[in-house]
């Protein structure tokens, strides 16, 4: 066999099947803590199984673990197939693979043991970073390799996504990450007081813009497409807002730092950066809902397409809410309550997961040489729990965002607090209680994802697709 002549399907497949074992787990985490929030007994007293070290874990596991892996598989065969050119480097491409587990593992072991630099989304210690920024030049290197040696004269606007996505992610863990270490597991970081968190929080807005938006913009503009079987609605628009989106995002990160000690101007350009923010979300938004025109029909009876579709939607309704949030007085009131772990995860189980799905959904069949996955029947099935899950989790915690914004703020006549901040938490409880049950319906569907890939690849060698003789179309 002449493999010169073929993709690299093994390192999708090992990354997708990681996306499905990932999302998994981090998630079962997420319902853990859910429950830790509703009954803190469960906490049991056990250090390493406090809410305050598994909460770390939870965010590290569903983007890192899940949200990444999903990322690599789908780069990877979207750079193979629209460049229709194996991968630079099989051997690079593996040391990814088994890097970025290493990475993982090494997060599930330290950050239970309380080993954290304490800047969120950047918490794992510095040998960590360091093999973080390893795994990732190699990315960069076996990404853009695999582009400099395409057959395809034109590059395709979805690895202009993906590419954004990796360049961005490289500027902005070796800047947030600069530290100086103390000892093999403590390090104090490069920056002070309010520069430290004006460079974190660059970071933290940018990881939402580079990872948890471009890079599935990136799944968009391929696996919508393709499984709609219908162009891109405007490829002009998907230029346009592209530019437009990486250029605002690197803006708005003082938004999340609203009435603290940054500078007001600070703040304000923050803010006003966020609210342009809307137009080029919108613009993919509608660019990705539009082109299924002439296709709606398909949603019917196509549940990877449902996936897809109602992850843009979500995607509208996260970045509609974003620059809304933005705004100092709406701030006010929903910085420090549970209104931002609404938007978080409308944009994480609606955007982030349902559009990972739906691509993983569209790969896996495709790694075992098989037409569609084992069933299409749990596929629809993993759709409506998930769905009915998110709704239930994202209600909830909209509803007790609210409430406790405005107990905090409600004032008697003398001027004393109306209620204290243990009655908020009191009123919270039921709240807590329907986030816990809208969890365990997402985890659910996962599972149910899971026992479903089981059973599309179960006996099944990596199939092996050959790449076309020179075309100018996109495979
Ligand atoms: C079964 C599904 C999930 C459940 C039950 C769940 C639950 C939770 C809980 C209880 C918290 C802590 C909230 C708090 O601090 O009050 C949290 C935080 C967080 N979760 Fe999840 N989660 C789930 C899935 C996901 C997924 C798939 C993602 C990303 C792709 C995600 C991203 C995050 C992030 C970024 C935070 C931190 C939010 C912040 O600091 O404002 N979660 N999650
Ligand atoms: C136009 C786009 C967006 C804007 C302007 C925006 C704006 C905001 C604002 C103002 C906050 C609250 C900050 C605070 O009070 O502390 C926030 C939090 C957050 N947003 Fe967004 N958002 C956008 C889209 C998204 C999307 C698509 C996601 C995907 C999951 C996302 C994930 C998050 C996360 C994880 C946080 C919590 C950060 C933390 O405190 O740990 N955002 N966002």
């Amino acid at each position: 066999m002449d493999l010169a002549q073929n993709y690299n399907y093994k390192i999708v497949k090992q990354f997708a099947v990681a996306t499905v074992v990932w999302g998994i787990i981090g998630m079962l985490v997420g319902v853990i803590i859910a429950a830790q929030l509703a009954w803190p007994a469960l906490n049991l007293d056990i250090p390493w199984l406090t809410y305050g070290r598994l909460r770390p874990l939870h965010t590290n596991a569903v983007i890192f673990a899940f949200g990444i892996c999903g990322l690599f598989a789908t780069s990877y065969y979207v750079v193979q197939r629209t460049c229709q050119v194996r991968l630079f480097s099989d051997k690079l491409a593996a040391f990814t693979f088994w890097g970025w587990q290493a990475v993982i593992l090494s997060a599930v072991v330290t950050l239970p043991l309380g080993l954290t630099r304490g800047k969120e989304y950047a918490e794992l210690e510095w040998p960590i970073t360091l093999l973080i920024a390893v795994v990732w030049i190699a990315y960069a290197v076996v990404f853009f390799g695999t582009i400099i040696t395409r057959k395809v004269k034109h590059i395709y606007v979805a690895n202009w996504f993906f590419a954004s996505f990796i360049l961005a992610v490289t500027i902005l863990h070796v800047v947030n990450g600069a530290s100086m270490p103390a000892t093999l597991f403590k390090s104090y970081s490069a920056y002070a007081g309010v520069q430290d968190a004006m460079i974190q929080w660059w970071y933290g807005h940018n990881a939402v813009g580079f990872i948890l938006t471009a890079g599935y913009l990136g799944m968009v503009y391929y696996f919508i497409p393709k499984q709609a079987e219908r162009p891109v609605y405007s490829y002009r628009l998907s230029i346009v807002h592209f530019w437009a989106l990486i250029f605002t995002y690197m803006w708005a990160g003082p938004h999340h730092l609203h009435y603290t000690a940054l500078p007001d101007w600070t703040q304000s350009l923050g803010m006003v950066f966020s609210l342009i923010l809307l137009a080029p979300s919108w613009g993919g938004m509608i660019n990705g809902i539009m082109t299924l025109s002439g296709a709606w029909h398909k949603l019917r009876t196509d549940p990877i397409l449902k996936f897809m579709i109602v992850s843009l939607s979500f995607y509208g309704i996260a970045t509609f809410e974003g620059p809304m949030m933005s705004i100092k007085t709406v701030n006010a009131l929903s910085h420090y309550t549970d209104w931002s772990i609404a938007h978080v995860h409308g944009g994480a189980l609606g955007w982030v997961g349902f559009i990972t799905m739906g691509s993983i959904y569209y790969i896996l069949p495709r790694m075992a040489g098989q037409q569609k996955m084992y069933s299409t029947k749990l596929i629809d099935l993993h759709f409506w729990v998930a769905t009915i899950g998110i709704v239930l989790y994202i209600a909830a915690m909209w509803i007790a965002g609210v409430m406790q914004g405005l107990m905090w703020r409600a004032v008697n006549p003398d001027g004393t607090l109306t209620y204290t901040f243990v009655e908020s938490v009191k009123a919270t409880f039921p709240y807590y209680v329907v986030r816990f049950s809208g969890g365990l319906l997402y985890l659910t569907g996962m599972c149910v994802m899971g026992y479903n890939t089981w059973m599309t690849l179960r006996n099944r060698e990596t199939a092996v697709a050959r790449i076309p003789a020179l075309t100018s179309g996109h495979a």
